[in-house]
């Protein structure tokens, strides 16, 4: 697209002067997924991948906790998120004294925090977790404490969906996606009446009556896969939009049919932002002293598990 051409030109100089690696999550539009990112994937991939990267900077095109997940794994490095006011519903639900509220009133229950929170949530959690090993570290986080319950913050549908499948106890908080709560099973069954055969793939993030409709759910590295390794003739993505255009590119034997909704997080990186931001070296993400050491353990302890 001749549009974008002079952005993606400068950003691909930009990274070499920089010596810069622009991580992507998956729902990022096509010209930063496809033409821009080193990296691509999702919270969870990109929490692995940053470990560790050679790069003097790194790139967030993604929200504002993915970029503090890089931070923490690599504190020596540059990491620049374009846009400061790229947040998450999720990450805004829940505060750290909300968190030593939930463990005063349940002593002895692990607290496993979803990786879409802050910081500061972070420093008071026993284990993180992502939609893509959700399953796995809530069992081993009941298993290490011992009990049939644990803290499962702050996505109350998450934790309820992932919940039904381990049958271990989850106490949740009322956080919601604000892409992912608004879809309902009405939706899928109108779109499978218009669609016959279509295959429905629901995000752990959207309410359980939506994942019940589903024929799937998974995190978007997995709808990746499925999309991958099945190839559908149709199927409907009930996530955020821009996971059908870039899964559309790729998988040119399958249609993707809608509704999807739009992050407006997500949307706030653009080509613009992202050259901007390596031009300027800005903005730079700061975690506080105080809170690295704690934060970063939680995030560690899910990629050893
Ligand atoms: P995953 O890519 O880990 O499935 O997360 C989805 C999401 O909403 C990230 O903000
Ligand atoms: Fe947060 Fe939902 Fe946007 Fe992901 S899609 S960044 S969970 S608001």
């Amino acid at each position: 697209d001749a549009h974008f051409r002079d952005d993606i030109a400068a950003i691909l100089q930009l990274k070499k002067e920089r010596n810069a690696v622009i991580l992507a999550h998956n729902y990022q539009t096509p010209e930063i997924f496809h033409c821009i990112a080193d990296i691509q994937g999702d919270s969870l991939a990109l929490a692995r991948k940053a470990q560790g990267l050679e790069a003097d900077v790194i790139l967030m095109a993604g929200v504002h906790f993915m970029a503090e997940t890089v931070k923490l794994l690599n504190p020596d490095r540059t990491v620049l998120i374009p846009d400061a006011h790229a947040g998450c519903s999720l990450a805004e639900s829940i505060t750290a004294r909300d968190v030593r509220q939930l463990k005063a009133r349940h002593p002895g229950v692990p607290v496993v925090t979803y990786v879409n929170s802050s910081a500061e949530v972070k420093a008071e959690t026993d284990i993180c977790c992502t939609s893509g090993n959700a399953r796995r570290v809530m069992k081993y986080a009941a298993a290490q404490a011992g009990t049939g319950r644990v803290i499962m913050i702050p996505d109350e549908f998450l934790a309820t969906n992932i919940s039904r499948d381990t049958g271990i106890e989850a106490i949740t908080w009322p956080g919601h996606c604000e892409v992912h709560e608004l879809f309902t099973p009405l939706q899928i069954k109108q779109y499978r009446r218009i669609h016959p055969g279509v295959v429905v793939i629901a995000h752990p993030e959207c309410p359980p009556e939506v994942i019940e409709a589903a024929d799937f759910s998974g995190s978007t590295a997995e709808m990746i896969a499925f999309i991958t390794e099945k190839k559908p003739q149709k199927a409907l993505l009930v996530t955020e939009c821009s996971m059908s255009d870039n899964l559309a590119q790729l998988n040119p034997g399958t249609e993707f049919v809608r509704p999807c909704n739009l992050c407006p997080h997500m949307k706030r990186i653009t080509l613009k932002g992202i050259r901007h931001a390596l031009e300027t070296m800005q903005i730079p993400v700061e975690i506080p002293a105080s809170l690295v050491e704690r934060a970063r353990a939680s995030v560690e302890r899910m990629l050893a598990v």
